[in-house]
């Protein structure tokens, strides 16, 4: 049998370190580390993973580390103190002025301001093409491109994209392929197993799992993560150990809560489209979902997050989601309670209505992430305030 552990197994197990026989990884919340010889030697020998100063790396960011690595397959990664952080950092660590990217106009919110508010005034440009058709990222590719930017599952439509297909043009084009893997999870998508250079999570969401952290964190290749350590040292993102103590604490049961995200985001979906107040639902378990077939490749065992439009508008979509008690009005996902949100009046409120609605964010929409309760009381809740609309 092979040596491999399996996902669950090292989701437990992989870089939780024993320090004096504890079962958990102890919180080393210390700033600074003894400079001993053993130290300085690794220091000048590159000080990636040497423990000297905890914006470098800290015990507790170092078992993290392991883990995300086990997770996705990964050779090496470094922890950020937000999703944001690792995003910035990689893009703006790895290319330089004169260099261009290769994005999408769907990425997250936060990344589609920093490629086109931040980036350009260091010179770097991106031109956004569309996720869901490989044919036009390797449309847009330049002289000076660089990097093609994808993510696995798109917000809030919740599209699937190839990710195979991507790193088939990224190879043939000599390009980075850094993917944004936070709406699958490395539960759901390990995808330098199919081609990718680097990884990103933002671990505030599934990874983390309870809404109590802000993180980030890329893991991929050796010689690039290597090359992102300086940048980190020098941008200055980096976790405090007591966030990483968490982030340990959520991944350990990460393949025992994305079962059931998944199973009730599924069952909920099949309800809510049989329901005579739902218009659309966008969920890829669903054979009406248009990615239907390539989720079957790409996220095989589901997503938890799910979106649908009420009928009669955003002012109908608002008063549902004011009738729900259990399911809670607030943006982020991935916890294990559910959340919900309408994209109108809160992530994509400065998004004239017209862009929203060809985006496929028609009136009514409402995202929710599902979490982990009993599915029956996530129904109630929701056919409850459905039926006071
Ligand atoms: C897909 C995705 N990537 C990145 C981020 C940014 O992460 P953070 O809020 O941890 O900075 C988010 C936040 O919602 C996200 O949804």
């Amino acid at each position: 049998m092979s040596d491999e552990k399996r996902f669950s197994t090292n989701a437990v197990h992989a870089g939780t370190q024993h320090i004096e026989g504890a079962v958990n990884t102890p919180i080393f919340q210390s700033s600074t580390y003894q400079l001993t010889d053993e130290r300085y030697e690794g220091w000048a020998a590159g000080a990636q993973h040497t423990l000297l100063y905890a914006r470098l790396s800290s015990v507790n960011s170092e078992a993290v580390v392991e883990k995300i690595c086990a997770l996705e397959r990964a050779q090496d990664g470094e922890l950020f103190a937000s999703g944001m952080a690792a995003i910035s950092t990689t893009i703006m660590g790895l290319l330089s002025q004169g260099d261009h990217i290769v994005a999408s106009s769907d990425v997250y919110g936060g990344t589609y301001g920093l490629m086109t508010e931040e980036l350009p005034r260091f010179g770097i440009e991106t031109t956004m093409a569309d996720m869901q058709d490989p044919s036009s990222y390797e449309a847009a590719i330049q002289d000076n491109t660089k990097m093609l930017y994808i993510e696995t599952i798109t917000n809030p439509v919740i599209k699937i994209c190839d990710i195979v297909a991507m790193s088939e043009i990224a190879k043939k084009h000599n390009l980075l392929l850094v993917i944004d893997n936070t709406f699958a999870s490395p539960w759901g998508c390990q995808p330098i197993t199919m081609g990718a250079d680097l990884v990103i999570h933002s671990t505030t969401k599934y990874l983390g799992g309870h809404s109590d952290i802000i993180g980030g964190a890329v893991v991929g290749r050796a010689d690039l993560i290597e090359k992102m350590f300086i940048k980190k040292v020098h941008f200055g993102g980096s976790p405090d150990p007591h966030n990483c103590y968490l982030l340990e604490r959520g991944i350990r049961t990460l393949a025992a809560r994305m079962p059931i995200h998944c199973s009730n985001a599924a069952e909920i979906a099949k309800r809510l489209e049989g329901h005579e107040l739902i218009d659309i639902v966008h969920h890829p378990s669903l054979s009406t979902h248009k990615d239907y077939e390539l989720a079957k490749r790409i996220i095989p065992k589901g997503t938890g997050m799910i979106a649908f439009t009420v009928k009669g508008g955003d002012e109908a979509a608002l008063k549902f989601m004011r009738g729900l008690e259990i399911i809670f009005e607030a943006t982020s996902l991935g916890g294990v309670e559910s959340l919900v949100e309408c994209p109108f009046n809160s992530s994509h409120m400065f998004i004239p209505e017209d862009v929203r609605i060809a985006a496929g964010l028609g009136r009514g929409f409402v995202r929710m992430s599902i979490g982990i309760e009993d599915v029956e009381d996530l129904w109630h809740d929701i056919s409850r305030a459905l039926a006071k609309v």
